[in-house]
């Protein structure tokens, strides 16, 4: 059973998605460890509630990236977690985890990518006008929403649309996409 960590800066409804899964054994792997940058975030009380163990760190407080990243990494070879999951964490994986994670960081993006990286993702193909809109699971490299893609899926822009309607119908779709991307790349073969 593969032990992973979920990284998060905000409300965490990713989290709990991915929780779930593991609860009902879609995803075979143990959520051992919560890293958040944000005191105060939603998802913290959310780990806590389930029991989960937190690392709540400020970059701030570190004298560099490197550092901040350093701390992260022994909290991560304490728990022997093998899989560095995004969920919201609203901040740019530096060398550091990189290098000691290769291949195994992955992320959740609301947008179908190449298209609307970056923030607001959502308002950002909302404002476009696209008719078409969705979410992509990759793997992390230095880039920006950038690195392989493991996964898409579709979410059509209706007239009648507003940015929170169509936001709820994304999410509903990350909630359903992300556990089921994860136990495919996760859950051993036989
Ligand atoms: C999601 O829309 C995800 O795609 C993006 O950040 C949001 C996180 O939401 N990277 P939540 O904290 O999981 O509710």
């Amino acid at each position: 059973m593969r032990n992973i960590a979920v990284f998060a800066s905000g409300t965490g409804s990713n989290f709990e998605a991915i929780l779930h899964a593991v609860d009902r054994g879609q995803i075979q792997a143990k959520v051992v460890l919560v890293v958040c940058d944000k005191p105060g975030a939603r998802v913290i009380e959310k780990a806590e509630a389930a029991g989960i163990s937190t690392l709540v760190l400020k970059p701030k407080e570190f004298p560099s990236k490197e550092d901040y990243e350093k701390a992260i990494l022994a909290g991560l070879e304490e728990k022997s977690v093998s899989f560095i999951i995004l969920a919201g964490y609203m901040r740019l994986i530096g060398p550091t985890l990189l290098q000691a994670f290769s291949g195994r960081i992955v992320n959740i993006h609301p947008s179908l990518l190449p298209s609307f990286p970056g923030l607001h993702a959502i308002e950002q193909a909302f404002q476009a006008g696209v008719k078409i809109t969705g979410v992509t699971i990759h793997f992390v490299d230095e880039g920006m929403d950038t690195g392989p893609i493991l996964a898409q899926r579709p979410v059509e822009i209706h007239e009648d649309d507003t940015i929170d309607t169509l936001e709820e119908r994304i999410h509903a779709i990350e909630h359903v996409l992300y556990p089921e991307t994860l136990a495919k790349l996760i859950n051993e073969k036989e």
